[in-house]
């Protein structure tokens, strides 16, 4: 039990990347990918919801025009976190991620915890944009006259937060959302690379609607659509109107809206025992992806709102009805495809992500061992990947989307304040080890990146709060009830 505090130490990390384990029977991954390739990925697990559907709602209900200011705040929190997140990747190159920095810095238990917590962002968020691909395949269908019934296209179950009930909508099973993780799930069983080539073609796919977007509907921007009933004067931040709606409050509520949209930087580090080059390449895939999204999402959010009135976008189709306002809605069928190609490259950087956790767990005895086997022929973690894909298929099938998104942005940021506390932690513990990769500034940069994520937890209801307690509390009873009995470190002691 005292082994709950040990950290893993440097020769054991060594060790690991190095996969020269003796008493390992675990196969390594294969390194494969490039750095254009981890940028590739980390673009392909931000571009998504976020920017696609909650742009609108953080531009109506919370920021106005200024929602391109939310987006610049949401940058700087996860940049923070992104740097820290990108000495960490260069100088702890394994797999896990948040998990593994949480073990090489703040002991075995903060790293399950850690680990668990990611099952939010990484399987749950999967979930959460399963059903959004969902919402948006039936209706691109539906505009070529194909036509999914309703029972078979969404949530049989709904949950009234006001009553605290769950109760029946009528529909049977969402089967786009279940179809899209099976076919997902399949393509990260057969190979990391097909995995990063199909990826690499979604992001172009994704890059091009938003600069179509951008280069045909600029030419309509105008100052006069920042006047609405909220905003007569038509300032760039409308007048306050309460806590979190316009004003600076609501700058920074959207901001804490739109962090959902950064989301997926992170899981570039899931991937580090599949580069090529990883201490030098990691950084470059995480703070890449990041700076490249941040620029885009601000000229989308200036474009947005300044070619319909921001009180218009409260829609699950913002980006669309910008089109239709600025007379380019021929542009319509096609920005709907990018956005259903968006999304799915989003749900496979999760669903590539969620099992090399587990299997960074599992190969320290925290899971059963199976979660670490690699595939012979294809070099995957495939029972992982199949066990994830299996769960978050069924979940998606029945769940609806409001609970679950809720979930993911508290899992995530309480993941980056646990990761920018580590960073520093191991500055103290271990300031010789090498870092091929520092951030700047560490003593400002690491417990600002801390600050700003729990800032933001803030910023999301106490019912999040609640849940994020309970799931927290079930992984517990697990570790004690399992993995502290037999993880690597307690067998050793
Ligand atoms: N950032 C990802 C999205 O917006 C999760 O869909």
């Amino acid at each position: 039990m005292a082994k709950i505090w040990a950290r893993k130490s440097t020769d054991e990390l060594a060790k690991e990347a190095a996969h020269s384990d003796p008493s390992s029977e675990v196969r390594p991954l294969r390194r494969t990918l490039s750095a254009l390739n981890l940028v590739a990925l980390g673009i392909g697990g931000i571009i998504g919801a976020g920017i696609f559907v909650l742009t609108g709602h953080a531009a109506a209900a919370n920021a106005g025009p200024a929602v391109s200011l939310s987006f610049v705040l949401g940058a700087v929190a996860c940049a923070f976190a992104g740097l820290c997140y990108a000495e960490m990747s260069s100088t702890v190159p394994i797999s896990g991620s948040a998990y593994t920095y949480a073990y090489a810095t703040l002991g075995e238990l903060v790293a399950w915890i850690i680990g668990w917590d990611l099952i939010l962002e990484y399987a749950v968020g999967a979930i959460a944009v399963a059903i959004g691909w969902s919402g948006y395949a039936v209706s691109f269908a539906r505009d070529f006259g194909v036509n999914i019934p309703p029972e078979f296209a969404s949530s049989p179950l709904v949950y009234d937060s006001s009553r605290h009930a769950w109760s029946a909508t009528g529909a049977i099973v969402n089967a786009p959302a279940v179809a899209i993780v099976v076919v997902v799930t399949w393509l990260l069983v057969i190979g990391i690379r097909e995995s990063a080539r199909f990826n690499n073609f979604i992001v172009a796919v994704k890059l091009t609607v938003i600069f179509l977007f951008i280069i045909f509907c600029a030419p309509h921007f105008s100052t006069s659509n920042w006047i609405t009933a909220s905003n007569p004067q038509g300032y760039f931040i409308p007048p306050n109107a309460g806590q979190g709606v316009y004003g600076w409050s609501g700058v920074i509520r959207g901001a804490a809206v739109v962090f959902f949209a950064y989301i997926g930087f992170d899981a570039v580090s899931t991937a580090a025992q599949e580069a090529n080059a990883p201490n030098r390449d990691m950084p470059i895939g995480i703070l890449g992806s990041l700076v490249v999204c941040t620029i885009l999402y601000v000229a989308v959010g200036v474009v947005l709102t300044g070619i319909v009135p921001f009180d218009r976008l409260n829609v699950p189709d913002p980006i669309a009805v910008g089109i239709d306002n600025a007379g380019v809605g021929w542009l319509a069928p096609l920005i709907k495809l990018g956005i259903v190609f968006g999304l799915t490259s989003v749900i496979l950087v999760l669903l590539l992500g969620q099992p090399r956790i587990f299997r960074a767990m599992a190969y320290d005895g925290l899971l059963p061992s199976a979660a670490a086997r690699i595939h012979p022929r294809f070099h995957t973690p495939h029972v992982a990947t199949i066990a994830s894909g299996a769960v978050v298929a069924v979940l998606a099938g029945l769940l609806p989307i409001g609970l679950v998104g809720e979930l993911v942005s508290i899992g995530t940021l309480f993941a980056f304040a646990v990761v920018s506390i580590g960073t520093l932690v191991l500055r103290i513990v271990d300031p010789e080890l090498n870092r091929p990769f520092r951030a700047p500034a560490i003593w400002i940069v690491a417990p600002l990146g801390a600050a700003t994520a729990i800032f933001l937890m803030f910023g999301l209801p106490v019912d999040t709060w609640v849940r994020l307690a309970i799931w927290l509390v079930i992984g517990l009873v697990i570790y004690f009830g399992y993995g502290a009995k037999r993880s690597r470190l307690a067998l050793a002691g």
